[in-house]
């Protein structure tokens, strides 16, 4: 992943305050509009200015390091990508985590490896050669399904929220609300800045400023914000991968009840096999 092994190492010591909120999810899930999200609910709907950049302002811990996030103002907001067990534990932090459904976010990976080629020397590779990784769990962060299974569980802890990709798109209206609620912010009788949330959180918005969200890496060579769609797996999928990945998926989430969670792609997908 090319994040300094001091600075890593560093984040996995940071002591988590009560006040902190942290965004927390799997790579490609839709972490970068869940933390834009927070940020203009906590700030009146009010965006970045155009001398801001979000990972300033909302660091990824495990890239910056606690010492960077120390330095936050309350509260501090943090994101990581850290498996539950390792994630910096606070009883009165916050943690919102966003999970998306494995094969949209299989695909985004695939343009996100290819996007940094300094750091992956993937910039030719084909879709074929990532899903082998990404179904071994060979990639930055390990198993998808290992990352998700452990916070699913914890989604009715009081102070975490769980929230899907799909939800946020097909509702944001809804989501914000639920974020708002979450975090104790009262928006729902100022319409205003609800539009402006809804707004400035949009896709649209989004990716008409791509060097606002990227990381701080400079090298990247496909836009961060890149299509915004669910369902997109199906351009890029065989039926035999689509077979073995939900063969995994069933294996992996049995008993868990996220075999409820994006019943729509499964479906599609179970035809598609
Ligand atoms: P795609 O590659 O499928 O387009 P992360 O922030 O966890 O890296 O997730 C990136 C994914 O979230 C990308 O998916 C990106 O386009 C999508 N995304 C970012 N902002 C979005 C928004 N406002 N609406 C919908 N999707 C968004």
């Amino acid at each position: 992943m090319g994040f300094p092994v001091k600075a890593f190492n560093s984040g996995l010591d940071y002591c988590a305050k009560p006040e902190d909120i942290f965004v927390c999810s799997y790579p490609k899930c839709g972490t970068t509009w869940l933390q834009n999200m927070v940020y203009l609910i906590l700030n009146d709907g009010v965006p970045l200015s155009l001398d801001q950049f979000l990972p300033r302002v909302f660091p990824h811990l495990e890239e910056v390091g606690k010492e960077v996030c120390n330095q936050l103002p309350t509260p501090r907001l943090i994101k990581t990508h850290l498996p539950f067990s390792i994630t910096p534990h606070n009883s009165k932090a916050r943690y919102l985590y966003v999970a998306r459904n494995p094969f949209d976010c299989a695909v985004s990976f695939f343009h996100h490896t290819r996007g940094f080629p300094q750091h992956y020397d993937f910039l030719d590779g084909e879709f074929e050669e990532f899903f082998e990784c990404f179904i071994a769990g060979e990639v930055d962060f390990g198993d998808y399904f290992d990352n998700l299974i452990p916070w699913y569980k914890r989604k009715d802890d009081e102070n975490v929220l769980f929230i899907t990709y799909e939800s946020m798109k097909a509702d944001s209206y809804r989501s914000i609300m639920a974020i708002a609620d979450f975090l104790e912010v009262e928006i729902f009788k100022n319409k205003k800045m609800i539009d402006s949330i809804i707004k400035y959180s949009s896709f649209d918005a989004m990716q008409k400023n791509q060097t606002r969200w990227a990381s701080l890496r400079s090298d990247t060579v496909e836009p961060f914000i890149r299509k915004g769609i669910v369902g997109d797996w199906v351009n890029y999928f065989t039926p035999k991968q689509t077979h073995r990945l939900l063969e995994k998926y069933f294996y992996k989430t049995k008993g868990t009840g996220i075999d409820n969670l994006w019943l729509d792609v499964l479906e599609s997908a179970t035809k598609n096999n």
